[in-house]
């Protein structure tokens, strides 16, 4: 059987994928590639040469992507912060920038014992997870309305628990049904969301359109229809200095911290951005009601 330099193949690939409008052709070549040879993208080096036959199949697998099907449903997992998370039709792809939000609630919860954090909106359970993943001592929960979603989250959570992970529970229905969470009031120290916030109507790439579930992506005309309750819903889960963190659209880099900064037992907002430098979330901490009454900060 003949064989063929890898890096040719690779090459290639990327034309393909470049013609076809992927935004990484390099790098989703790459993966590709890794992934068919059951190796880490950096250590493709290690491999000159392949048979003829690997780089049919390896084609195969290049042509689905042209047609826009997203990286991560062809890897079947994602690696989100330390948690992999397993993905598919249904559910929304995590994606690389809500590790900022992690690692900031990270941090915020880092000088306490077994905490309490909550994941609204949690898809397939990747934030909720990654924090698990991170502090095994912590009790995470995650709530999702979609049940499409909530199969996803159920076999990661089963897999991060076979991984030696912490079950994180899940509960299933929507944020804002008062009796879903009504145990947890005032009881957690953390209290993350990566919420629907894409204005309704904005262009999307293909893979977004054609893949990821409208529920999860677009949050009503403004973007805030998901926000705005949730807001509330999670002040109310907060205990006294406990913190939030949000994600939002890259237009919401103002609106978002005034909603927040409008809520009288929240304080500290700061709004964060991304990895590529985009407003992407905000944070605040819960003070006591009294302080707030005092401080007059707001509605
Ligand atoms: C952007 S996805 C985020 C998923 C995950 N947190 C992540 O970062 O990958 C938003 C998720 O919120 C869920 N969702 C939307 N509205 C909801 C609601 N009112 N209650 C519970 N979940 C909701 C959607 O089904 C979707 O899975």
């Amino acid at each position: 059987m003949s064989r063929v330099a890898l890096r040719s193949a690779i090459l290639a690939a990327s034309g393909t994928l470049h013609e076809a409008g992927v935004a990484s052709p390099g790098v989703d070549a790459e993966e590709l590639a890794a992934h068919l040879l059951g190796v880490s993208r950096t250590r493709l080096g290690m491999t000159p040469l392949v048979e003829s036959a690997w780089v049919e199949q390896y084609n195969a697998l290049v042509a689905k992507r042209a047609e826009r099907i997203p990286l991560q449903y062809l890897l079947g997992s994602v690696q989100f912060g330390r948690a992999t998370i397993e993905v598919g039709p249904g559910v929304f792809i995590p994606r690389p920038e809500t590790e900022s939000l992690v690692v900031w609630g990270l941090a915020a919860i880092a000088g306490l014992k077994n905490p309490v954090v909550i994941d609204l909106c949690a898809g397939s359970g990747a934030i909720a997870l990654a924090i698990s993943a991170a502090r095994p001592d912590a009790r995470v929960i995650a709530v999702e309305r979609s049940l499409a979603a909530l199969a996803w989250a159920r076999r990661n959570v089963g897999g991060h628990v076979d991984r030696g992970g912490t079950p994180v529970e899940l509960r299933g229905g929507d944020i804002a049904d008062e009796r879903l969470l009504s145990d947890l009031d005032a009881k957690a120290d953390l209290v993350t969301a990566n919420p629907p916030y894409v204005p309704d109507g904005t262009a999307v790439e293909p893979e977004v359109s054609g893949f990821d579930p409208a529920e999860a992506v677009f949050g009503g005309a403004d973007g805030l229809a998901v926000i705005k309750p949730l807001i509330s819903i999670a002040a109310g889960l907060l205990k006294v200095g406990g913190a939030l963190a949000i994600e939002h659209d890259d237009t919401h880099g103002e609106s978002v911290p005034a909603l927040l900064r409008a809520r009288r037992v929240l304080t500290d907002v700061v709004e964060h951005p991304d990895l590529t430098g985009r407003p992407r979330f905000v944070t605040a901490t819960r003070i006591r009601m009294t302080q707030a009454a005092a401080g007059g900060t707001g509605a």
